[in-house]
């Protein structure tokens, strides 16, 4: 992010100004008492590790050896720079969708995208959710005015500029929800009627996908619905410029302004994912396609517990 020396803190909302040119506030956009809990908040800490990276970088930059500004992220966990690209990505991120802009292929390719795209809203629209739901990972909410729709819906997101886009998309709709900025991996403070991910499951590694369906198992209630939405394999599904899958677990993505992310992205069969759904404990559970672009699933929780729901607790990322 460029140095701005007044602003909104990016986590608390504050307008904050900088006393000095070189305070780090203004490389973090974040205030002083926020950057105060880097030690404990993990998006401060990704914003201060990244502000002190771009503030070191525009003293090199004077140099004939600088490194060219943007294209050089600093060194993120993969967690922190999924979040920043997708907290970088959000006022272009609904181009994916709308097939706008890197995201366009062309008159046919388009028209069977938006249909497919339908299909899983109505999908979605037709499945019986209800009572009190929990969207995780919701981004800028596209999926978020059908769901507030069903019931009182609670969505969250590691990274807030999205969850400011879904603000507005909920207000457009004159829709009400609870957004905050949470960690899909944090354990659950509550239980629900129904969870829902969209294209979510597909930036969870294989290795963690037992975790974090255990995660989902606990949010709901007895016989609660967990509903997803993904992404199949289609070469045209993702930008023109972003290449292909390195090693199946990870992808290379661009912004509009050239800055590069990777970031985790696993293309799941329907049958691994009812596979896993069924080894964490759901019931029913049912992982359909579209005819190119979408995994459409669904499953329960069961409406008694039996054996605690196997599989162990996240650690890492939380
Ligand atoms: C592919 S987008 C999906 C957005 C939305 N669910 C949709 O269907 O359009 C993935 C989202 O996951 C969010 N994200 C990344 N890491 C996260 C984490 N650890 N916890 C919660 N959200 C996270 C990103 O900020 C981004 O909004």
């Amino acid at each position: 992010m460029p140095f701005r020396s007044s602003f909104d803190c990016l986590w608390c909302g504050r307008s904050w100004s900088v006393r000095d040119p070189d305070d780090l506030e203004g490389w973090a956009q974040l205030c002083a008492d926020c950057v105060g809990r880097a030690d404990d908040n993990d998006f401060v800490r990704y914003r201060v590790r990244a502000a002190l990276a771009e503030r070191g970088r525009d003293t090199q930059s004077a140099t004939p050896s600088g490194k060219g500004a943007g294209h050089d992220n600093p060194d993120l966990s993969g967690h922190d720079e999924m979040v920043a690209y997708y907290e970088a990505r959000a006022s272009e991120y609904d181009d994916w969708y709308l097939r706008r802009g890197r995201y366009e292929r062309g008159p046919l390719h388009d028209v069977a995208w938006a249909a497919e795209l339908d299909e899983a809203g109505r999908w979605l629209d037709g499945l019986p959710i209800s009572g009190e739901i929990v969207e995780l990972a919701a981004g800028t909410g596209w999926w978020s005015p059908l769901l507030a729709a069903k019931g009182e819906l609670s969505l969250y997101d590691a990274a807030p500029a999205p969850l400011d886009r879904a603000r507005e998309r909920l207000v457009a709709h004159r829709l009400r929800a609870h957004l905050h900025v949470r960690d899909a991996w944090a354990e659950p403070d509550r239980q629900v009627d129904a969870v829902f991910c969209g294209f979510w499951l597909s930036h969870v590694p294989r290795s963690r996908l037992a975790g974090f369906l255990g995660i989902v198992r606990r949010w709901l209630k007895p016989g609660g619905v967990f509903a997803f939405i993904d992404s199949r394999s289609d070469p045209q599904s993702s930008a023109i410029d972003h290449r292909p899958v390195r090693d199946q677990e990870t992808m290379t993505r661009r912004l509009d302004d050239g800055r590069e992310f990777t970031i985790p992205k696993v293309y799941y069969e329907p049958h691994e994912l009812e596979e896993a759904l069924a080894a964490a404990g759901f019931e029913s559970s049912r992982v359909a396609t579209t005819a190119r672009f979408f995994l459409l699933g669904q499953a329960g929780a069961p409406e008694s517990e039996g054996r605690p729901v196997s599989g162990s607790r996240p650690n890492g990322l939380g």
